[in-house]
């Protein structure tokens, strides 16, 4: 029986309808000790697992060491970190690294630079896009129930249809200082475009003195089956914007520089007193080399291929996306295959259109869970 209680939170989410205890791998477990195989990943968030063994030594270590210091002190743990990180992603040719605290705030950061840099006033976004809460991420939002309300006090923002060649062509971005974009559309159910369509909108960006910035908050730290989406289509953005699963849970956002972009940045541009505190700069460290050393990108992208292939059937006409952020597009409301699923202990997210359902679990996913999902959808789409 589900146990209803009364809480102190605001209530601002819809949430599972259990008390969440633990977590192993790929597994969470609830109050009553009931086991959920999750596919949803704390919010395409734990990104080595839950509980990884090397993380939770790495945080355990650290917080022995020093919990806190601001960036006024220079700590061997964050130059490490920023080193590991931007080792991580060279492929898509960014350099430096400054360290936030959430999604938001490493897009708010990048806008702000892209503003001050260019000294335009005007943005540039894509319907369907979402980039978190904060006034500037709102104003690139397409999100209308959570921008309305501060309408009046959003940035200026051009919004163009996503993947659309002409509306590319026809837009000038010289007055923009910044058109920001999610490799795949994630909240809108996990929306695609051709490379060759990105990589126009780095040449007209490029050619028109505007940023590009690539929001990869779900796209990154190796999901797609890439270190970044921006290397597997084949684009070097001014800026990329990392959050989610960059420390296995710990919170942390970065916003990572090309080279000439970051050699204009001075002191006071950006700040943040937590940004960059060693608990989270150790969760890192130790989240990029379990990625590496257990070769989860490739088990990302192996996994995501196979789900391609094995899940569509008389209800599922669809899965798109790449590696292991994955919308699975029903024939019917793909809210009666969630509750399908959760009958059967498997965790998935929602997305804005109601016929997609979202796939964004740990990269270390187990053959089990895989199985699992599989079996649970087939039975739904009678073909077990
Ligand atoms: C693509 C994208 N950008 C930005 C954000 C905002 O991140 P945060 O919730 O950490 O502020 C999210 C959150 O879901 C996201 O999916």
């Amino acid at each position: 029986m589900q146990r209803v209680f009364v809480s102190a939170l605001l209530e601002t989410y819809a949430a599972f309808p259990f008390v969440l205890d633990h977590g192993r791998g790929d597994r969470v477990w609830d109050e009553e000790g009931k086991e959920y195989h999750d596919w949803y990943g704390g919010h395409c968030v734990t990104a080595t697992g839950h509980a990884h063994p090397r993380v939770v030594r790495a945080l355990a270590d650290q917080a022995a060491r020093l919990l806190f210091y601001s960036a006024a002190a220079r700590l061997r743990v964050r130059e490490s970190a920023a080193e590991a990180l931007v080792d991580f992603v060279r492929g898509a040719g960014v350099e430096k690294v400054f360290f936030c605290n959430s999604g938001a705030e490493a897009n708010e950061n990048a806008l702000k630079l892209a503003i001050k840099q260019t000294g335009r006033m005007r943005l540039a976004a894509f319907e369907g896009g979402w980039h978190g809460r904060t006034l500037l991420a709102l104003s690139v939002t397409d999100d209308p129930k959570i921008t309305a309300p501060c309408a009046p006090l959003l940035a200026p923002c051009a919004r163009l249809p996503f993947g659309d060649a002409a509306a590319l062509e026809a837009f000038d971005f010289s007055r923009v200082a910044a058109v920001i974009v999610e490799p795949m559309q994630s909240m809108s159910g996990i929306r695609c475009a051709p490379p060759a369509w990105f990589q126009r909108l780095r040449e007209r960006t490029a050619a028109a003195g505007c940023w590009l910035i690539c929001d990869e908050i779900q796209t990154g730290m190796g999901r797609t089956g890439v270190a970044t989406a921006s290397e597997l289509l084949g684009i070097r953005p001014d800026a990329i914007t990392l959050a989610k699963g960059l420390a296995s849970g710990v919170p942390v956002g970065a916003t990572l520089l090309g080279v000439e972009r970051a050699a204009a940045v001075q002191p006071g541009d950006l700040g943040s007193t937590f940004g960059g505190g060693p608990l989270a700069m150790a969760a890192l460290i130790a989240t990029i080399a379990v990625i590496r050393d257990e070769a989860l990108m490739a088990r990302a992208a192996a996994v995501g291929a196979r789900l391609q292939e094995s899940l569509p059937g008389a209800q599922v006409e669809r899965v798109h996306g790449q590696g292991l952020l994955l919308g699975v597009r029903t024939r019917g409301p793909a809210a009666a295959l969630k509750r399908h699923l959760f009958d059967r202990r498997l965790l998935v997210g929602v997305s804005s259109d109601p016929s997609v359902l979202r796939l964004m679990p740990s990269l270390a996913v187990s053959d089990e869970s895989v199985a699992a999902l599989e079996s649970a959808i087939h039975e739904f789409q009678g073909n077990a």
